[in-house]
């Protein structure tokens, strides 16, 4: 039977991950894996993570199952949290949240859900996207089209061209937006551009469906969800999916949620009945371990200070380097403007190379990067900074 299965060209984020464990020159950077590091490239346990599970080692009494939607204490915590906790009483029962295996598997549990609702549907992804959701949406049977998003030259959002794209979205099909800190580009839309978004799904009825994978990575915890509460607090029905693999470093565990709003307290038995089926048809129910440690730290106002504050140094350091690479580059002469590097949230950003530039950087310099030029800022810590400012200098002066 495999005899004759053809194999698939490897992944090219994991391709780019073993030749960087390959290479041997000690100055190497690994700017492409998408992983929060700290100064010292490491990807760290938090602290309060540790605390709650050393908590859950003493108290925890079973390891029965927990069933498809997961742990209810979860469920309502992390509602809380994305939701704020007078919207998440005002939504009500038009509200329904399902603890999931990370991100990942509450994209596709929720296309899954959606392709029972409307078989074979339209969902419009951003331009660019994170290229996972192509599988993830697209191998449920949703047919994938996408929406002028990030501009290449200008560095920033063709905003104009996004919405007359959407203007052709309507009832029955999808709008997929990335809550804060786009990946790839960085590039977030303002509350302006969320309340022209807002009016559009009104006046056309398309149905928002948000990514939310780096809550508290951009400007803070309640900043990075302006535009999930305001679309959550007006709209008729929505759908947010969140992660905790980045904001909790829970990343192997697997530790998401998705939240389905609907227009009616009436029609969320038979949501929770279907997404319940999905899940059973695909993996039964949630893992437990990750949710139970976010359980815990969001059930506990010490520990939640002690994460929130962990949280806040990341999102920090993140900011900083974002600046000091801006400035660096720019003192060091070089003469392309990366000023837009510190408008843009989040982990990531395109730096704007040329494939031939980026292939330089990798097999020249040893410097990794995936082949769009996205860069993992979280990468730079104080002992390669300088390496890395040399190397772009150097590249970059001989391009110009
Ligand atoms: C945009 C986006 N969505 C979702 C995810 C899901 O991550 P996970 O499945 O690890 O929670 C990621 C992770 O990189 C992401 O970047």
């Amino acid at each position: 039977m495999f005899e004759s299965i053809p194999g698939l060209d490897a992944d090219p984020i994991l391709g780019l991950m073993a030749a960087y464990r390959r290479d041997s020159n000690p100055a190497k950077i690994d700017l492409g894996i998408g992983v929060y590091m700290d100064d010292n490239g490491k990807t760290p346990v938090m602290a309060a993570v540790k605390e709650a599970e050393s908590q859950l080692l003493a108290s925890q009494q079973s390891k029965s199952y927990i069933g498809p939607a997961g742990q209810a204490e979860f469920n309502e915590r992390i509602a809380q949290l994305v939701f704020g906790s007078d919207l998440t009483a005002s939504l009500g029962e038009r509200r329904c949240t399902f603890q999931t295996p990370g991100g990942c598997g509450g994209l596709r549990l929720a296309a899954e859900f959606i392709n029972r609702a409307n078989p074979n549907g339209k969902i419009w992804v951003s331009d660019p996207t994170w290229p996972n959701h192509v599988p993830l949406l697209g191998e449920a049977g949703l047919h994938i089209e996408s929406y002028p998003y990030y501009d290449q030259d200008s560095h920033s959002i063709r905003f104009d061209a996004m919405m007359a794209a959407l203007d052709k979205a309507g009832p029955g099909e999808l709008v997929l937006l990335h809550g804060c800190c786009h990946n790839p580009c960085g590039a977030d839309l303002s509350p302006q551009q969320w309340q022209a978004i807002e009016e559009l799904a009104l006046r056309n009825g398309f149905t928002v469906f948000i990514d939310l994978a780096y809550q508290g990575l951009g400007d803070g915890l309640d900043e990075d969800v302006y535009g999930v509460r305001l679309l959550a607090n007006s709209l008729p029905e929505l759908i947010v999916v969140s992660s905790c693999s980045k904001n909790f470093g829970l990343y192997r565990e697997r530790v998401g949620a998705l939240t389905v709003i609907t227009q009616s307290a009436q029609s969320q038995a038979a949501v929770s009945s279907q997404i319940a089926s999905v899940a059973r048809g695909i993996y039964s129910m949630p893992p437990d371990h990750g949710a139970a440690i976010v359980a815990t730290i969001l059930g506990q106002p010490e520990l939640l200070q002690k994460w929130d504050s962990e949280l806040t140094q990341m999102r920090t350091r993140i900011n900083n380097l974002r600046t000091l690479l801006v400035e660096r580059l720019a003192r060091a002469g070089v003469a392309r403007d990366f000023g837009f590097i510190q408008q843009e949230k989040g982990m990531f950003s395109f730096l704007g190379l040329s494939k031939a530039e980026i292939a330089s950087l990798i097999n020249d310099y040893s410097i990794y990067m995936v082949n769009s030029s996205r860069i993992n800022v979280a990468g730079i810590n104080p002992d390669n900074i300088d390496y890395l400012i040399d190397s772009l200098t150097t590249l970059l002066l001989q391009s110009t």
